[in-house]
This record gives C-alpha cells, sequence and structure tokens, in this order.
C-alpha cells in the first residue's frame, strides 16, 4: 500500500525519520544513553581488522561504515565489493570480524562472501533488513535494520538504517577498545537519537529540491561531490539518480576533481556537493571554486554554518539543520534521494521498477 504517494520509493523516503528511530531503539538504551548489541561471540579488543563485505548500495553504507570504525574504534577497515572479494585474493586472518550488509539478505555474491568469510574463520556479523534470510541464518550474529518492507527497487530507508546500525557497532566497539569514553558514547548516542528529528526538517526541503530536479532532469550528466563520509554518499547519490532516472551520474571525492573528473567541468554539468560544515569543508570549498570558475553549476547541500562560510556562486543551496558530524551521512542521505526521485518523476521512468534492475539478485 502506497499511502498517499505516488510511488513506493516516495513512501519509503518519508518513512525514514520512524524506522531510524526504531532501528536505534533497538540497539540503544536511551536513558543510560549508551549502545546495546546482541551478545556476541568475540571480544572487539581481540579484532585487529575488519572486513565489510556487500553490493550496491549496502556496498556504499559499508564503506561510511569504514570512516566510524576507525574513528571511533581505531580499527582498521577493508570494504570490499562482494563480487570482488568473492574472486580475490584478500587474506583474511582468523579470528577477526566480517560484516556482511544486505537489505534482501539474499544477494548472490554477498552471501558467497560470507560462507568464503566463515570458511576463512571470521567471525560473521550481518546487517540485514530481512531477519529470515539465508544470509540472516548463516551469520554468527544477526544485527537487523528495522527498515520494514522496501517495496521500491531503489533502496532508501534500509540504506539509512544500515548506517545506524554500522554506526551503533562502531561505538560499542570503540567502547570496548578504550578508545571511546563513557561520555564520548553519550554524545554519540545523544546525536543519534537526534537523527529523525533532523531528518524531518530534511525531508521539509522537498518542494526546494523538487525545482533543483527540473534542472537535473534537463542535465546528460551529473556530479556529486564529498569528503569524508559524503564520499561514500556522493557515490550513493549518483547510483540513486543513474539507477531511477537513468541520467548519468557519477561520485567522486572531492579531492579527486582535480585528477580527471574536472576534465568535464562545464555549464552544463550540475555538481552536486555534499558538504556539511565538519573538517573537511574547507577542502571542499576550494574543490567547488574549482568547479565554479568552470562554469559548473553547483548545488550545495550543508548547514547554517557552512552556507554562510561558502564563498562560492552556487545555483541553490539546501540548508540542513546544524548536528554533528558524526550522524550527517543518515540525514544528508534524505536531499540525495528526493533529488533523484524527482528527477526520475521528471523523466517519466517507472521509479520503483526501474528498467533492467531487480529487487533482490539472486544470481551473481
Ligand atoms: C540500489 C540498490 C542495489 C542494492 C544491491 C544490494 O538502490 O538497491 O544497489 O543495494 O543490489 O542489495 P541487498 O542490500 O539486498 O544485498
Amino acid at each position: 500500500d502506497k499511502g498517499n504517494f505516488r510511488h513506493f520509493m516516495a513512501k519509503e523516503i518519508h518513512e525514514q525519520p520512524e524506522v531510524v528511530g526504531h532501528t536505534l531503539a533497538h540497539y540503544v538504551d536511551f536513558a543510560a544513553e549508551r549502545i546495546v548489541l546482541p551478545d556476541l561471540p568475540f571480544d572487539f579488543r581481540d579484532i585487529e581488522r575488519v572486513t565489510i563485505a556487500a553490493c550496491g548500495t549496502a556496498y556504499y553504507a559499508g564503506l561510511t561504515g569504514k570512516y566510524w570504525f576507525e574513528r571511533l574504534a581505531r580499527l582498521p577497515v577493508a570494504v570490499e565489493i562482494a563480487s570482488e572479494l568473492r574472486y580475490g585474493d584478500a587474506p583474511l586472518a582468523p579470528g577477526n570480524l566480517a560484516v556482511f550488509v544486505s537489505q534482501s539478505g539474499e544477494t548472490a555474491d554477498t552471501l558467497a562472501t560470507l560462507r568464503h568469510a566463515k570458511a576463512n574463520g571470521q567471525h560473521v556479523v550481518s546487517v540485514v533488513n530481512v531477519p529470515t534470510s539465508t544470509i540472516a541464518r548463516e551469520s554468527d550474529v544477526v544485527m537487523p535494520t528495522l527498515a520494514g518492507p522496501e517495496i521500491g527497487v531503489a533502496s532508501t530507508k534500509a540504506f539509512t538504517c544500515q548506517l545506524v546500525v554500522l554506526a551503533c557497532i562502531a561505538i560499542a566497539a570503540g567502547r570496548a577498545r578504550g578508545n571511546l569514553s563513557e561520555d564520548d558514547e553519550r554524545r554519540l548516542v545523544r546525536a543519534l537519537t537526534e537523527v529523525p528529528r533532523h531528518m524531518t526538517a530534511a525531508l521539509a526541503l522537498e518542494p526546494e529540491i523538487e525545482k533543483l530536479a527540473r534542472d537535473i532532469a534537463k542535465s546528460r550528466d551529473v556530479l556529486y561531490l564529498g569528503r569524508g563520509t559524503s564520499f561514500p554518499l556522493a557515490l550513493e547519490g549518483a547510483l540513486k539518480l543513474k539507477e531511477i532516472s537513468y541520467i548519468h551520474a557519477e561520485g567522486y571525492a572531492a579531492g579527486e576533481l582535480k585528477h580527471g573528473p574536472i576534465a568535464l567541468i562545464d555549464e552544463t554539468i550540475p555538481v552536486i556537493v555534499i558538504a556539511p560544515h565538519d573538517r573537511v569543508f574547507e577542502k571542499t570549498v576550494s574543490n567547488m571554486q574549482e568547479v565554479a570558475a568552470r562554469g559548473g553549476r553547483i548545488i550545495l547541500v550543508t548547514d547554517p554554518q557552512g552556507a554562510k562560510e561558502a564563498t562560492v556562486e552556487s545555483l541553490a543551496t539546501l540548508v540542513l539543520p546544524h548536528m554533528p558530524a558524526s550522524v550527517t551521512p543518515m540525514v544528508y542521505a534524505l536531499p540525495v534521494q528526493m533529488l533523484a526521485y524527482h528527477a526520475a518523476v521528471i523523466m517519466g521512468t517507472d521509479v520503483d521498477q526501474p528498467r533492467n534492475l531487480a529487487k533482490s539478485v539472486t544470481v551473481e
């Protein structure tokens, strides 16, 4: 049932404050402001390396998780595309942790890497949305996302719930490894608790985003840029746009701009810059200046401080509330999803069932 929405994707985008709240409630003791994970058959202090494997949007959630594990838990992380890990030669030292991220829990390549990791003595944790799925059944520990059924082929609410679960695991790991204090944990939990409220504020930008989508829909190519945790979101934004609107899009780490993609920039290219006012903001602003100097039409997604300090001519600025850097990916995902959604609606594509795609990819 789509309720009052035209597409499942729109409904699922709008469900995010609620389902992210549900997912949080599963991992957070709100009164104590602590993370509570299910019992683990290993100690985070014994883990030397984490491998995260997934496909598509779930892979981008994993890429975001890497930043959190490294910062909060000081754990080295390798994020692998499941189809690559599967046939690659990555050495997996026994006793380490492997995390598999999947909405459906049935993705063939992700399942194959899970079995490969298990055979190589990894502790297997899965972050899945379907608790009865094969990936869930074959894992040592299941960390469910409580997104509810996701019908639209383009993943939206499952992605933000995956981010929440990965952040919770990283915080718990940081605590267990003595890298975070009790106070750090409280501060991080409080930031997570505010995410649904910020998401509601993000959804209120929809009329503005719908207008910008008209410009996107006229474009042949679109570039997404971000640094830090906004980099995987740039990749996700580009994937979302291409899969449902069929407009060519690419995501880049903003610092990579001058190593190639800058050659593409001219007056016809919208450049979506995802840049909360965080510790890499200034660096992203200088990349924006390079884009602006070549006539690229910038759509900046930022916060009030970022909007004030970005001294660059942009086509539009989408202003989200201020929030701690630890939670920007969850919230900034929403404008990115809405932009793709509205561009696709304008293009007249089959938003919920884009051509050539299946919701669950059970063949390799
Ligand atoms: C993109 C999308 C796909 C899936 C990928 C993995 O919107 O939906 O890229 O993310 O096929 O699927 P799951 O998460 O079911 O393993």
